[in-house]
């Protein structure tokens, strides 16, 4: 294990991106606390890691979204199945900047961009057949046309606090480093299995 747990990370989802068998080589747990105090769970793809922290992007306006807005407390949890490794990160979620955000918008396909136009992430469905004709007017719309970067969409980097790698052991001894942030240094102890 290295000292420095983001280069830990990075080596990590580097070995994870090689796995020809794993399809979602991204995805990542991000919980939130709702608005009752009842932390909750989804995946997002992960889109970048630097000593700046875990960057992953979303409509602004989502539950998830709307709670770190009011509360940036966060975890992230990744599952690398085909490796045996875990790994947990607290911390806390800031937005990350709008000159960022179109960097990310830039890079996603014609068709999601036109999806994330058209939806209001997590607000309850009416008729998916209103989303997809609406979807068809907008396509027919823009074309090939570049579509702006809309003002609900953006991004968060969670700023890690604490991370755990854990190294699955068949007979159940599994390593776990635990990395804790303090005084701009990172301090690792070994926890039991
Ligand atoms: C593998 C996978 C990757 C996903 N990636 C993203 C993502 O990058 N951003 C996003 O907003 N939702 C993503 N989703 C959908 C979310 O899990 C979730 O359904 C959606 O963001 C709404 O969450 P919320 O209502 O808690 O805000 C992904 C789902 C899966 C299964």
């Amino acid at each position: 294990m290295m000292n420095n747990p983001i280069e830990q990370f990075l080596s990590w989802w580097q070995q994870a991106k090689a796995q020809p068998n794993l399809k979602q080589r991204s995805a990542v747990c991000v919980s939130t606390i709702d608005e009752q105090g009842f932390p909750c769970g989804r995946f997002v793809d992960l889109k970048a890691v630097s000593d700046a922290g875990f960057t992953f992007c979303t409509h602004l306006g989502s539950q998830k979204g709307q709670d770190l807005r009011r509360n940036p407390k966060v975890a992230m949890t990744a599952w690398w199945d085909a490796l045996g490794y875990q790994v947990r990160v607290k911390g806390l979620a800031y937005e990350i900047s709008r000159a960022d955000a179109l960097r990310y918008w830039q890079s996603r396909s014609h068709d999601a961009q036109l999806t994330t136009l058209v939806c209001q992430q997590s607000q309850p469905l009416v008729s998916m057949q209103a989303v997809t004709s609406k979807l068809e007017t907008l396509g027919n719309d823009f074309q090939a046309q570049t579509i702006p970067l809309p003002e609900d969409w953006g991004g968060f980097v969670i700023q890690p606090l604490s991370i755990e790698f854990l190294t699955f052991k068949e007979n159940r001894l599994h390593e776990r480093e635990l990395y804790q942030h303090e005084n701009g240094a990172w301090c690792k102890t070994q926890l039991q299995p």
